[in-house]
């Protein structure tokens, strides 16, 4: 751990700046602050050796999920933690989920702000080696991802990548199991990538495909023929839908695991390779085994390293990364010119369940990028499944309140259950509530108070 310990502060609430410095510099922090998130990323720019970054969540401007999210993106080593007087569990659990080292309940309590900047501290050193480590063995840059999921994903894939462990990757269709398959792959240093689609292949061609067969060893094998497995040496072999490897040729599937050897169909001689198996599923490897369907040793030979991807709408913070990359990818490919999103489809798009995962977002994608009436791709240029009417979930069901609340309670209490529902999107907070932004601003800082210190 390092001796040095910089801190920045994000507030617009002057008083509270003030207090929250005087404690941590009366701990032995060197402080650093800003006024905004803008503010923050212009400090950061310049360079600033920064280690923890401790931020209000609601600010004009950029506000701290904004600061997150660019955070994340240019400085994830710096641990992030966010200050919320409406921390209610679901925002929390968000902000957490989006990459947030911590969050911070106001009025802030002393012992549990110092408690938690010193654990931010710790992990700093951690998360610069993971950086640095990330840095040197290269994942793709097309590899997009920065929720907290995707980002422990592609450290488990930096940290497998170098050895000749199998690994299983599970996933709904469309998460990026090719994907990350490739990626580990990229960052091994092996040569060659070979896929093979298990569920493309007539079971009874499935074994001399995989491990070649020997003249004569059936009608039409007019000549000795290698398999994938040789061809991968030295490589890769992607062997996607692995259940429906045919039952018979499991063992000779988990033997190669075991200690890379195999034979050409019709012939004896043992053979070796090299080659590296990353298997993938889209279904429940459990229930495959239940049905007999897959042999139990060997999803457990499979099983050593596990990736499961979770499904986009699980990381919904990954849409606009995704949907950033995936339209410039678009637009090179089918050679159109480059849409942005406007901020009604973003939130549309970030807000639907996406059963299609990524591959559904990048065909929606194409087909607005080709379609859209203006220059920026909007709500209207996506089709009425998404984003249209669907009241944002959170319900907006007039609550069981207990008859005894003050009119400030239920104002209150209505306010933060529409921002829930909104997702945060204080744009689109107001306007369900019928009132602009920047009254909707004042409101919940006077509902946040000028939150006292509490030793
Ligand atoms: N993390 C990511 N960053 C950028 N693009 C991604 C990412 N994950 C997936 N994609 C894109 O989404 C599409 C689907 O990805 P991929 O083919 O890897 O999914 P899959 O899980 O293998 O799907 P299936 O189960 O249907 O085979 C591809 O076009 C891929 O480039
Ligand atoms: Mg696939």
């Amino acid at each position: 751990m390092s001796d040095a310990r910089r801190i920045l502060i994000v507030d617009d609430d002057e008083s509270q700046l003030r207090l929250l410095r005087t404690v941590l510099e009366a701990d032995g922090w060197t402080v650093r602050e800003a006024s905004s998130g803008d503010g923050a990323v212009a400090l950061l720019e310049t360079g600033a050796e920064i280690d923890v970054i401790l931020s209000d969540l609601i600010m004009p401007g950029m506000d701290g999920r904004g600061l997150l999210a660019a955070a994340l993106e240019r400085w994830p080593e710096i641990p992030f933690i966010i200050m919320t007087a409406y921390a209610s569990v679901d925002s929390a659990v968000e902000l957490l989920h989006a990459g947030a080292f911590h969050y911070l309940a106001k009025p802030i309590k002393l012992p549990e702000l110092r408690i938690i900047v010193r654990r931010a501290i710790e992990s700093t050193e951690t998360r610069r080696e993971l950086v640095r480590l990330r840095r040197r063995v290269g994942l793709p840059s097309d590899v997009v991802g920065v929720s907290r999921q995707m980002r422990e994903i592609f450290e488990t894939a930096i940290r497998v990548a170098p050895t000749a462990t199998p690994v299983l990757i599970t996933g709904e269709t469309g998460t990026g199991k090719e994907v990350v398959a490739r990626a580990i792959h990229a960052a091994s240093g092996r040569t060659n990538f070979v896929a093979l689609n298990c569920a493309a292949i007539p079971p009874s061609l499935f074994e001399s495909e995989l491990f070649g067969f020997k003249r004569g060893a059936f009608t039409d094998a007019r000549r000795d023929h290698a398999g994938l497995a040789e061809v991968a040496a030295g490589g890769t072999i992607f062997l996607d839908e692995i259940p429906e490897v045919p039952l018979d040729t499991q063992p000779k599937l988990l033997r190669f695991l075991q200690d890379g050897e195999f034979r050409r169909l019709g012939d004896n001689q043992v053979r070796k390779s090299d080659a590296r198996v990353i298997a993938a599923t889209n279904r429940d490897p459990a229930g495959e085994i239940a049905a007999g369907r897959l042999r139990e040793d060997l999803f457990y030979r499979l099983n050593i390293v596990l990736i499961h991807i979770p499904p986009l709408r699980e990381r919904a913070v990954d849409v606009p990364a995704l949907a950033d990359h995936l339209l410039k990818r678009l637009a090179d490919r089918y050679q159109l010119e480059h849409a942005d999103l406007s901020p009604d489809a973003l939130a549309a798009l970030t807000a639907y369940h996406w059963p299609g995962n990524i591959r559904e977002l990048e065909n929606m994608l194409a087909r607005a990028l080709a379609l859209r009436a203006g220059k920026v791709i909007t709500v209207r240029d996506l089709p009425t499944t998404i984003g249209r009417g669907a009241p944002a979930a959170g319900g907006l069901e007039p609550g069981a309140e207990p008859a005894t609340l003050t009119l400030e309670e239920v104002e209150r209490r209505h306010i933060l259950r529409v921002l829930e529902g909104a997702r945060g999107n204080k744009l689109r907070a107001a306007q369900i509530l019928g009132i602009d932004r920047s009254t909707l601003h004042r409101k919940l800082k006077q509902l946040e108070g000028v939150a006292a210190l509490q030793p």
